[in-house]
């Protein structure tokens, strides 16, 4: 029987389902390892089952027992890996697609309609019982006849995108490269981040961290857009830069900011805090019961099949 080190603690199903396939060293208390004890408790283990918490990086990599073949991501993103360096060594990396597709989406609807009705200030006066209704209390932007601009068109973009035009949204996208009519389903492709952020009264980041995307949201990026533009991240933290589009609040070029996801999570910038258009979420997109089940199983599934077959259809290096 193959033995897997499981980095966090999984839901108890999940945990069940290991044991009957592997040995499996379990994390019951959900510490945070560190490198140090990640490598250690790695010894004599034949792989790894991380999540995005888990740093693993060239140091790490090549500090693993030699024993270690793969190490399967509980995620779709895989930045917390440097898979080059994994490549290197020969450990293959895995990643949980689709299954989380549909939450993901649910909670991008969740910060456009969040950013755009004013979710937190409406929050906030709901509990200090301190509001009164008024024909003008709380005026938000109506979703109806919108233009929303998909910033990666994969299968999450594309599941927003469904889930929009029930809303009565217009659909525009920017991807590495143009889709098919089939997979379009009528959206409007914009070669340039620079066309797509233009024609966006509101955006909606679903595009993976890549060195291409890092701050792809700055100071220059943000004058692309309409003047009182609503701006959406369910993807990584990594794509905005946080001075910029504080600044751009501030001056109300930007008109609400929605994200489950940020730089340093779970620090979240102090310039923020005290900003009432911004509906802040921490980085649940996949948190229900039925995905976070899902992409343990999945995770299992392709360390199970690396072991049976020497690869895995999930392999991303
Ligand atoms: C969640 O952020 C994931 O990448 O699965």
């Amino acid at each position: 029987m193959k033995k897997i080190l499981i980095t966090r603690r999984l839901l108890k199903s999940n945990e069940e389902k290991v044991l009957k396939i592997f040995k499996a060293n379990l994390n019951s208390n959900d510490e945070l390892y560190s490198q140090q004890k990640l490598i250690e408790l790695s010894k004599g283990c034949d792989g790894i089952l991380t999540s995005i918490t888990d740093q693993i990086n060239e140091e790490t990599i090549n500090r693993l027992p030699d024993t270690i073949k793969i190490i399967s991501n509980f995620a779709v993103g895989f930045g917390n890996i440097d898979l080059q360096a994994a490549k290197k060594k020969d450990i293959a990396i895995t990643n949980t697609p689709d299954v989380l597709t549909d939450a993901t989406a649910e909670i991008a609807m969740l910060l456009i309609l969040g950013a755009a009705r004013r979710a937190s200030e409406g929050i906030e006066y709901a509990k200090n019982s301190s509001w009164k209704w008024s024909a003008d209390f709380l005026i938000g932007k109506q979703l109806t006849g919108a233009r929303l601009g998909i910033l990666g068109m994969g299968r999450v973009g594309r599941a927003v995108a469904k889930l929009a035009k029930a809303f009565g949204m217009i659909i525009h996208y920017h991807n590495r490269s143009k889709l098919s009519p089939e997979l379009e389903q009528g959206a409007i492709y914009h070669d340039s981040i620079k066309s797509l952020f233009s024609v966006s009264d509101i955006l909606s980041i679903n595009c993976p961290a890549t060195k291409d995307t890092i701050n792809i949201i700055n100071k220059d990026s943000l004058e692309y857009f309409p003047t009182g533009a609503i701006i959406t991240n369910s993807a990584r933290g990594d794509m905005i830069e946080d001075e910029a589009m504080i600044n751009a609040l501030n001056k109300k070029k930007i008109y609400a900011l929605g994200l489950d996801v940020y730089k340093n999570e779970p620090k979240l910038n102090p310039g923020y805090l005290n900003m009432k258009n911004v509906f802040i979420l921490p980085h649940i997109g996949s948190a229900t019961k039925e995905t976070r089940t899902a992409m343990a199983n999945l995770a299992i599934d392709n360390l199970d099949e690396f072991f049976k077959t020497g690869n895995c259809r999930n392999k991303v290096n």
